[in-house]
């Protein structure tokens, strides 16, 4: 029997089975393979229409919304949030409402405060897709994640991952460690003692502040920046220049993982602190850019399975 998604939305990775996933990044591999073909476009989404509002800064995911939605034949509108009512006090669920009252298939939403996307999805007919609440989640991103290393380790399972940034405040954490953990990985968070939290330790993840540990015969490392943007002034007591040297990803560090080790990073890269400009750049390790690249497939598979339904 074909796959059928099976929720009007796409608020979080807690609420997708392994099928789910799996159904997710198997019809990926199909758009991955067009994405690089003469053919980009499948117009299977003619007649539908995609609305990106986004709250806050974007550059890869509101892109590769739009040019997902495009390629599947979609018509697609950028809410200027700036620009918008929004700014005369217009609230936002009326902002919402009103985007859904247009007869909208879909809207993706990014916000700066956590659970906004679940609080819309019920109140409209057209699929909420979360592109970053908060500190909650971004479950396209963990499953572009999920996609690069399928890719390269030709597996989800059994993986040993470092992971290296602030799980107490990063969405990008919440997603991708809830989706490597269905998958039954060892995960190891590693960071300023500020920025490890308990809240994942139910999912099996282990917790230090010793880079050399956390890297010890890894296969897979995602960096991640400092969420400076969702601190209080002062909350972060480290020079950028301590945190680079105790905890940036550097080529000597990263020789405690495996040899065939991939190296990872959501972006944006802050270049000489998270990770090194030259390990960032290094196309024996960084698949930095194909994140970026699979982030395009992996949301048109995710328009395709709910608009589609
Ligand atoms: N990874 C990510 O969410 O990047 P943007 O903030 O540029 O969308």
């Amino acid at each position: 029997m074909p796959y059928t998604y099976p929720h009007k939305d796409l608020l979080d990775i807690e609420r997708l089975t392994v099928a789910d996933i799996t159904a997710i990044l198997d019809r990926a591999e199909h758009y991955a393979a067009q994405n690089r073909s003469g053919q980009k476009k499948s117009p299977i989404l003619d007649g539908k229409t995609v609305v990106n509002l986004f709250y806050e800064p974007s550059t890869r995911t509101r892109t590769s919304f739009e040019i997902a939605a495009k390629r599947l034949g979609a018509d697609v509108v950028n809410i200027p949030v700036e620009h918008s009512s929004v700014k005369k006090g217009e609230t936002l669920l009326d902002t919402a409402l009103n985007i859904a009252a247009m007869q909208i298939d879909a809207l993706v939403v990014r916000h700066a405060e956590t659970g906004v996307p679940h609080f819309i999805a019920p109140q409209i007919k057209a699929s909420v897709i979360n592109a970053g609440d908060g500190t909650g989640e971004h479950p396209t991103q963990g499953l572009l994640d999920a996609f690069t290393i399928r890719r390269h380790k030709k597996t989800l399972q059994g993986l040993t991952i470092a992971y290296s940034g602030d799980l107490v405040r990063s969405r990008v954490a919440g997603s991708f460690i809830r989706l490597m953990s269905k998958f039954g990985n060892t995960i190891r968070a590693v960071a300023p003692q500020d920025f490890l939290t308990d809240k994942f330790k139910n999912l099996g993840v282990d917790t230090t502040t010793d880079m050399q540990a956390a890297l010890d015969g890894a296969d897979v490392v995602m960096t991640q920046r400092i969420q400076l943007e969702r601190m209080n002034e002062g909350q972060f007591a480290m020079s950028l220049k301590e945190y680079a040297e105790r905890f940036g990803l550097n080529h000597d560090k990263l020789k405690a993982a495996k040899p065939d080790v991939i190296v990872m990073n959501p972006g944006p890269v802050i270049r000489d602190v998270e990770i090194s400009s030259a390990l960032a750049d290094d196309p024996r390790y960084s698949v930095i850019r194909e994140q970026v690249e699979n982030g395009v497939a992996v949301r048109m598979a995710v328009l395709e399975l709910l608009l589609n339904r």
